[in-house]
């Protein structure tokens, strides 16, 4: 047996070499590592050896596999490069043709605008902070000063996980969740940007979005430093003939509250479908930290006293490039995406 492995090899040697082409070759695998191939025969035949030869025969048989498998392969791939070589010179490729371009990706327009604003905020002194998206029914709401009877849930149509947990409404919980690990120093300083989600949906509102949470909170804060803020980060995105209006608005976790309109970009302030007929879309609410939220969280309202801003990034991304219907930043059409 041991003499007919060595033939086996020396005859595949032969074949291999006059094998011309990959067809041939696929052929001389058949022959001799195929199921009903010569290897395979000498296999079978082994259960006929006395027991003491087979370790022996089995070993030398392993070796002859492996030693056709690494011939096979060397004479593949040489024959490979010979025929790759053949449709070079030939000409059925032209390797004078310029390669295919790889599209060339970029960041999603939204998260250009939301970088761009926390670049402006971080340049005028803010951390960044963030908070979870699951979020307590304490932070989102409670600790705002908004209790669970208020009128003013009804305004965050919200998604429950269950009586005490659901999707943020607002980015507003990260301003407990900073105040309560800092209290009772000074200054706060941050921004929280991030997704939120609402039971909401039209050109204007959609069921995830994203806002950036402003939160100044230091001794002798006015409502002057909270306008001069924003009025910074408005010329800095918008430029500087941007109109912008603070209107006297209502939140629980701010007194007094306002929120900042923008000019409308789509009609240009006469009125339209993205406005209202207003001329004008909002961007933020605002207001000067309740001194009961500021008590919940640890602060001294005698002693301290802050501003808050809740900014919905993709209503500046519409103002920013005079987009119509917020829902195009989700379609995920590259006709689309690819302008910014
Ligand atoms: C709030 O969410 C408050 N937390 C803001 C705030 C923070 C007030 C701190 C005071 C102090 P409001 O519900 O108005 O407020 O939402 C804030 C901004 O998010 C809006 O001005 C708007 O720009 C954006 N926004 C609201 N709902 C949607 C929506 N469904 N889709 C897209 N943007 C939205
Ligand atoms: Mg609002």
């Amino acid at each position: 047996m041991q003499e007919e492995l060595a033939r086996i090899k020396e005859e595949a040697e032969r074949d291999l070499r006059h094998a011309a082409n990959l067809q041939e070759v696929e052929a001389w695998r058949i022959k001799y590592l195929g199921k009903k191939g010569l290897l395979t025969r000498v296999l079978r035949g082994m259960g006929n050896l006395p027991p003491e030869q087979r370790p022996q025969v089995g070993r030398l048989a392993n070796e002859l596999r492996a030693w056709l498998e690494s011939e096979l392969a060397r004479r593949h791939e040489a024959l490979r490069a010979v025929e790759r070589e053949k449709e070079i010179t030939s000409g059925a490729i032209d390797v004078t043709l310029p390669g295919r371009p790889l599209p060339r990706g970029r960041c999603h327009p939204l998260t250009q605008v939301l970088e761009e604003t926390v670049r402006i905020f971080v340049q005028m002194g803010f951390a960044v902070a963030e908070g979870p998206e699951v979020e307590l029914d304490y932070y989102n709401f409670e600790a705002l000063n908004i209790p669970k009877d208020h009128p003013a849930r009804d305004m965050q149509d919200s998604f429950y996980i269950d009586d005490e947990v659901l999707l943020r409404t607002h980015t507003s919980p990260v301003q407990i969740r900073v105040m309560e690990q800092t209290a009772p120093r000074v200054p706060v300083r941050i921004i929280a940007p991030g997704k939120v989600y609402r039971r909401d949906d039209d050109a204007t509102h959609a069921p995830m979005f994203h806002q950036i949470e402003g939160l100044l909170v230091d001794r002798g804060i006015s409502f002057a430093h909270l306008k001069g803020t924003l009025q910074a980060f408005v010329e800095q995105m918008f430029g500087a003939n941007r109109r912008m209006r603070f209107r006297p608005s209502y939140f629980p976790f701010t007194e007094p509250s306002a929120e900042v309109d923008i000019s409308c970009v789509v009609c240009g302030g006469v009125g339209c479908r993205v406005c209202g007929q207003t001329g004008w879309l909002e961007i933020l609410g605002s207001g000067m930290v309740h001194p009961r939220v500021l008590a919940m969280a640890g602060y001294d309202p005698q002693e301290v006293s802050g501003f808050a801003f809740g900014m919905g990034v993709e209503r500046v991304a519409m103002l920013k490039y005079g987009i119509d219907d917020l829902r195009l930043f989700y379609a995920n059409d590259l006709r689309f995406l690819g302008q910014f």
